[in-house]
């Protein structure tokens, strides 16, 4: 059998498992055919993603920060949940207690069906004004640039959570719950390297969670956690479903 008997040792693990929790990262999302932020295609134009997902880089330059929304928007429309995402929902639907964490902002598991979830990243189908703060959903693909707030005509930005900005104190707070309480943790298709959620994995592990990382290479997470199935997320996450 593929992955041999780390994945009979997994499913016998989710089996046995009052509460799972999932962490997800962009690379669930490249078997849909988005490209991840550290990959060889996550540049746009010269950009890195830490060049332009800023609040300085917005104050500096909206109009160069809004064109490069446009465009993950425009990809990001174009592309649909594969089957880690009906993976995800299908053990989401299975059992009580469960949890997705993503920090993906392409709204994929959502498209997918998740609905247990925590965006902590944020929804790039999302607007924020950034005067009175009100949150709309906005799927204008392109989105006119600048975007003006309906309500006090002030500049729109994405509903985005960027590099130096904090996570949202409720999703900080259901994450927390989530990863002390959970049996097993999947950490899904994520580098590893940007914070809070790449300690997410030593959170779970010393609340006494069994950690697997499901991920096409090895991360700087990979010695610290229980299991490292290697591989794409689309090939491993549906295995997991199967009969013991
Ligand atoms: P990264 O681009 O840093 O990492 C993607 C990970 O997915 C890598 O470890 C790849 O090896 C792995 N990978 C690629 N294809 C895969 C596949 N088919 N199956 C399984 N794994 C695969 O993306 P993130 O870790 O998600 O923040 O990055 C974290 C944050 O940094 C993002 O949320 C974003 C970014 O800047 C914001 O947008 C605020």
């Amino acid at each position: 059998m593929a992955y041999g008997s780390d994945l009979s040792f997994l499913k016998e693990k989710l089996a046995t498992a009052e509460a799972v929790t999932v962490l997800t990262g962009a690379g669930i999302s490249a078997d849909s055919g988005v490209p991840t932020f550290r990959g060889t295609d996550g540049l746009w134009r010269t950009y890195r993603a830490e060049d332009l997902a800023t609040p300085e880089a917005f104050e500096r330059d909206p109009r160069l920060v809004w064109e490069w929304y446009n465009w993950r928007r425009e990809l990001i429309a174009t592309k649909q949940p594969n089957a880690a995402h009906a993976a995800l929902c299908e053990l989401e639907r299975r059992r009580q207690l469960f949890w997705l964490i993503t920090q993906n902002v392409d709204g994929l598991h959502r498209a997918a069906g998740s609905r247990q979830l925590s965006e902590i990243h944020g929804n790039i189908w999302m607007v924020r004004c950034t005067r009175c703060g009100v949150v709309e959903d906005n799927h204008d693909v392109p989105i006119a640039i600048p975007p003006f707030c309906h309500h006090c005509n002030a500049l729109l930005r994405p509903h985005i959570v960027w590099f130096g900005e904090p996570l949202c104190t409720g999703d900080l707070e259901q994450c927390s719950t989530v990863l002390q309480r959970c049996d097993v943790l999947l950490v899904i298709g994520t580098s590893g390297t940007v914070y809070p959620a790449a300690g997410f994995a030593s959170i779970a592990t010393n609340a006494g969670a069994f950690v697997a990382e499901i991920n096409l290479d090895p991360t700087p997470q990979s010695a610290l956690v229980d299991m490292s199935l290697q591989g794409r997320a689309k090939d491993i996450l549906p295995l997991l479903l199967e009969p013991r």
